[in-house]
């Protein structure tokens, strides 16, 4: 059983499990999870690192922590992130509001980090669902969250047109959506994510305006980017 704020944001006909460690999931018993399972770890290590972030993205972790304030500042009631990894760039944004938030990763091992880490900046946990999900087959009601955040996603799936219409059909009417991607700007982000596509973690490579045309077509005209190094901020306004 979840709480009820929670069951009132879940579509009707779907169900969420509880699992240990306070986490629920929407997925099958027998469903595979996440090739970042037992990654947490080092993925908080290299890519929280401001080093790595300055050299093979020429971004930095402050940019993405701000980028999130941002997005929780806006709207109020429940906020929806999708793809909420460890929480390692949010948890500051996560820990300076009082919104109920709703944390959604494919991954339990991911989830499980952020738990620990939003518990030990003194969120109380009641204000907080964890929940293994994804992102093709969200369990919420439409346009439940004011405010929707996906950030580290975009560049994940070669599919950007569904990914955004995934997200965007969770925002309501007056909402804001707020997501970052990768794209290959320099030469070193250029290879980098060329690297990663080959090893099978992310799409073909893309550059700000194939982003920029994606989010125009699906999401229309108040979409906005920026961008610092090979890191897209993308926001949209319903
Ligand atoms: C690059 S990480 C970004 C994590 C976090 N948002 C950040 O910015 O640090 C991508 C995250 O998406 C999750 N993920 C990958 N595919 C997913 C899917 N189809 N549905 C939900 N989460 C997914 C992974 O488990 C991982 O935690």
């Amino acid at each position: 059983m979840s709480a009820s704020w929670i069951d009132a944001l879940i579509m009707p006909g779907r169900q969420l499990r509880q699992l240990d460690g306070g986490l629920l999931t929407a997925l099958e018993p027998d469903d595979r999870g996440s090739a970042y399972d037992g990654r947490a770890a080092m993925y908080d290590r290299v890519i929280g690192s401001r080093l790595y972030n300055r050299l093979v993205w020429g971004s930095s972790p402050a940019t993405y922590a701000d980028f999130a304030a941002t997005a929780v500042n806006r709207g109020h009631g429940p906020m929806l992130d999708v793809g909420c990894g460890s929480a390692v760039f949010t948890a500051a944004a996560y820990s300076s509001t009082d919104r109920p938030l709703i944390l959604v990763d494919r991954s339990l091992g991911m989830l499980a980090r952020a738990a620990e880490r939003l518990d030990a900046r003194g969120i109380h946990s009641g204000r907080v669902a964890y929940i293994q999900a994804d992102l093709f087959d969200l369990p919420f009601r439409p346009q439940a969250f004011s405010t929707v955040a996906s950030f580290g996603m975009l560049h994940l799936f070669e599919d950007l047109a569904g990914t955004m219409g995934a997200l965007k059909s969770q925002v309501s009417p007056g909402g804001s959506l707020h997501a970052t991607s990768l794209v290959g700007e320099s030469p070193i982000g250029r290879r980098a994510l060329a690297l990663l596509h080959r090893s099978g973690e992310v799409a073909a490579p893309r550059t700000e305006g194939e982003l920029a045309a994606a989010a125009r077509d699906v999401l229309g005209p108040t979409s906005s980017i920026c961008r610092e190094g090979s890191m897209a901020f993308m926001s949209w306004h319903a």
